[in-house]
């Protein structure tokens, strides 16, 4: 029973998937959860409020003046653990993304104090119209999190995306939200940008993650070289996989810090971000930190060298004619010296390689002195650099390997995260 204390509102919307709730109210209480009922009018078409009452064994509220009811539509959500408004129809997601309270759900919805899950389903044209995908979109970006909608039959006797995910597949999602393991793989919640709900999700669903009480700093992105004021020597880097580590890290209760280079990536809800532009910045915004953290993952394509010598004033072609030569000197390797520092922090590389990745990756670890080391082969075009999906392999210090197949960034970070934190674990238990 993995929901059992969980006080969870049960949102319904007039779609026909609504006939699937008592379903799906059946399947959360079997978890052990404390479901109440909230529905539209709409809703009360399709579903009987009488079998929902009779299932959730709680009064079932539809209509904010009715003087029978004894719930009150503000207090409905405010010491629930968690609300799922599914089915969620096009009307209500266009309400909630504008905040508007007309009924008793969207009234529960705009003063719940706790995570948000909506389970869109609709016609087909109706989801993929742009206002829903914004609306969908503006829900995310405040830290609702979307379970979307499978393709398949529709009730209206069109195919396409806007079924409602199975009764058993959301309550898996649920059980998984709360256990912070990891998402199932169709959902991505990177956001665009900080939001107070991601925060209120964070305090209600962390305390018992994996990674609560540690503290972790994530270099990612790019570096850039100042060749003149106007140029650069940079790499092929989209900070992405790094950014994901820094949502997953603190998705699972860690204290994150991201030092990053120049991207234009929203910076993950709680998420503490400082800004570099050179290897050396990068380096002394590491050292800095060094003091006042657990674990070290080195994800940024730190630039090797920089110039010997930076232009103040733009190169131009009439002074250097057809060829010019620029003097490069070599970086100090960021993590190499996390990994011999004193005391050390567990610490984690990325290796990428083109060929022998596995010989490499190996050789890297020991000469860096790391703890683990996250093999890329970016000779895959399906993968890495500026891809959503990565693939990964894993060592350790006694050369063990462990796989990590192709998924979107977000999925091989949650992914990463459990096993960065089971094994800095591990390495602090044998050291006791
Ligand atoms: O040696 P190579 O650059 O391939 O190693 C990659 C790993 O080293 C990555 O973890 C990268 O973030 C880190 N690195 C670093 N400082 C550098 C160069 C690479 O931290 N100057």
């Amino acid at each position: 029973m993995q929901l059992e204390h969980k006080k969870i509102i049960l949102g319904i919307c007039g779609g026909i998937a609504a006939y699937k709730c008592p379903e799906l109210l059946r399947l959360l209480k079997k978890q052990g959860a404390d479901v109440h009922v909230v529905m539209t009018e709409a809703a009360a078409q399709i579903v009987s409020p009488t079998t929902l009452q009779t299932l959730s064994g709680h009064e079932v509220p539809i209509d904010v003046f009715d003087g029978s009811s004894h719930i009150d539509h503000i207090a409905l959500g405010a010491d629930a653990d968690l609300m799922l408004i599914a089915p969620a129809t096009a009307n209500t997601i266009a309400k909630l993304a504008c905040g508007l309270a007309d009924n008793m759900l969207t009234c529960a919805a705009l003063a719940a104090n706790c995570p948000l899950v909506v389970a869109p389903a609709m016609n087909s044209r109706m989801y993929q119209h742009a206002a829903t995908q914004e609306n969908i979109a503006t829900l995310k970006r405040r830290g609702v999190f979307i379970i979307p909608p499978a393709d398949g039959d529709l009730a209206c006797g069109e195919s396409g995306p806007g079924r409602m995910r199975e009764p058993a597949e959301i309550v898996a999602y649920i059980m998984a939200l709360f256990s912070r393991e990891g998402l199932p793989h169709f959902e991505n919640t990177m956001l665009p940008k900080p939001s107070e709900p991601l925060e209120i999700t964070a305090q209600k669903l962390l305390p018992k993650a994996n990674g609560a009480g540690l503290r972790v700093l994530i270099t990612a992105g790019p570096t850039e070289e100042p060749i003149d004021p106007v140029r650069v020597i940079t790499n092929r880097s989209s900070g992405k996989m790094g950014f994901a580590l820094a949502q997953a890290a603190r998705e699972r209760g860690a204290a994150v810090t991201l030092i990053a280079g120049p991207v234009t990536l929203p910076t993950p809800v709680g998420v503490s971000r400082i800004n570099v532009k050179t290897a050396q910045d990068m380096y002394d915004a590491v050292k800095a930190k060094l003091d006042d953290v657990d674990i070290v993952i080195g994800c940024a394509a730190v630039s090797d060298y920089r110039l010997a010598y930076v232009y103040d004033k733009k190169l131009t072609k009439e002074e250097h004619g057809d060829s010019m030569t620029l003097t490069l000197i070599k970086n100090e390797d960021i993590i190499s010296m996390v990994g011999h520092s004193s005391p050390r922090p567990f610490t984690v590389g990325f290796a990428a390689e083109t060929n022998e990745g596995d010989k490499h990756a190996r050789e890297k670890l020991q000469r860096k002195n790391l703890d683990l080391i996250v093999l890329n082969d970016v000779s895959r075009s399906d993968v890495g650099f500026n891809s959503d999906d990565n693939a990964v392999t894993v060592y350790d210090r006694d050369g063990q390997a462990a796989a990590f197949d192709k998924a979107p960034k977000s999925v091989i970070a949650s992914e990463l995260m459990n096993f960065i934190f089971e094994a800095k674990r591990a390495a602090a238990a044998a050291k006791a």
